[in-house]
């Protein structure tokens, strides 16, 4: 199929079988366009919350698929790569966190919804990066905490609120990798550009970053900002977005420590390549073949999902 016939058949089978397409931000720019709905991890299981779709198509990693049908376990849901993961849901097992829970009676658990549905169902409550900050100060100032898994969500909250959590040493392998050298590289060589940077970056990026937020914020903040130059640091997947909103404004994205591109000089040339390769596992074609077969469904055992629901409604009460 060429790449239209593709697109018309997505379109198709979408309207047949009562379908309703959502992809986070860090998907492919064809797969972004042909979404009903784009958003950041929390505005994806608002959505999902809401819709009246037989059949819910999350084009994202598999956690995204399990918290949509954790909260509609009426609704077929599908994920055109069921195989996609994340490094940081990787990070923390179900049994790990029972252990840790173990040696720290009193402590209350948060987790981030970069887990997995048998870890939720061991969380008291859920936050996503744009929530995380509010959730945590609605907690009683003296409540002890558990933070995991993302160690640099959890100290960059640490720091803003005041809080003493225990974190988990997880962390995203994208947004571990900005290059701090070449963030100030490129400070210097675009000195009227604001620097936006996801929490889940290390404490080094953040510390030089103007803005620091969920990919839904740091949208927001460039749709309104005066200023015409960004430097991101967060997946490269959202500049298609930012372009789209903004599109007198430039968005520069940080390169990794690991970049090898370089200029005839000798020079790093900065690059898109921050690419989550479990985000990108998602295609055009994967896409029609789930909907059109009806494959890659989610499924969560029903005392899992009864009991990692708890924490996800408790979040999406708390971020109303
Ligand atoms: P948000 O969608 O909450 O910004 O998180 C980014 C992310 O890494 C999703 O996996
Ligand atoms: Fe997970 Fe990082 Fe990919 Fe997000 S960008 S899905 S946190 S590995």
């Amino acid at each position: 199929m060429t790449e239209e016939q593709l697109k018309s058949e997505i379109l198709r089978l979408k309207k047949e079988k009562n379908a309703i397409i959502m992809a986070h931000y860090y998907q492919t720019k064809d797969i972004q366009q042909i979404a009903d709905f784009i958003g950041d991890s929390l505005a994806l299981a608002q959505r999902a919350k809401q819709t009246e779709a037989d059949i819910i198509v999350i084009c994202g990693v598999h956690f995204m698929g399990e918290t949509a049908k954790i909260i509609c376990p009426d609704k077929k849901v599908l994920v055109p790569d069921i195989t996609a993961g994340c490094s940081l849901a990787d990070s923390m097992r179900a049994e790990d966190l029972k252990k840790w829970k173990q040696e720290h009676a009193g402590y209350m658990v948060v987790s981030y919804v970069n887990t997995t549905a048998a870890v939720k169902a061991l969380t008291d409550i859920c936050v996503t990066s744009s929530n995380a900050r509010k959730i945590i100060d609605s907690l009683p100032k003296e409540q002890k905490i558990l933070f995991g898994p993302d160690k640099n969500l959890g100290s960059y909250i640490n720091s803003v609120t005041g809080r003493k959590m225990e974190l988990w040493n997880g962390a995203c392998h994208v947004h571990e990798r900005f290059s701090v050298d070449e963030l100030i590289r490129l400070r210097s060589e675009y000195p009227n550009a604001k620097v936006l940077a996801h929490p889940e970056c290390k404490a080094a990026i953040i510390k030089l970053a103007d803005v620091v937020g969920s990919t839904q914020a740091l949208l927001e903040y460039a749709k309104k900002a005066k200023e015409k130059e960004f430097l991101v640091a967060t997946e490269s997947g959202i500049i298609f977005e930012m372009e789209r909103l903004c599109p007198d404004k430039h968005f520069i994205p940080v390169p990794p420590e690991m970049s090898e591109k370089y200029d005839a000089e000798g020079n790093l040339i900065p690059c898109a390549c921050n690419e989550c390769n479990y985000m990108r596992q998602n295609t055009m074609q994967k896409l029609y073949d789930c909907l059109n077969d009806e494959k890659n469904e989610i499924i969560v055992d029903k005392y899992t999902a009864d009991k990692a629901r708890v924490c996800i409604e408790r979040m999406l009460n708390l971020s109303r």
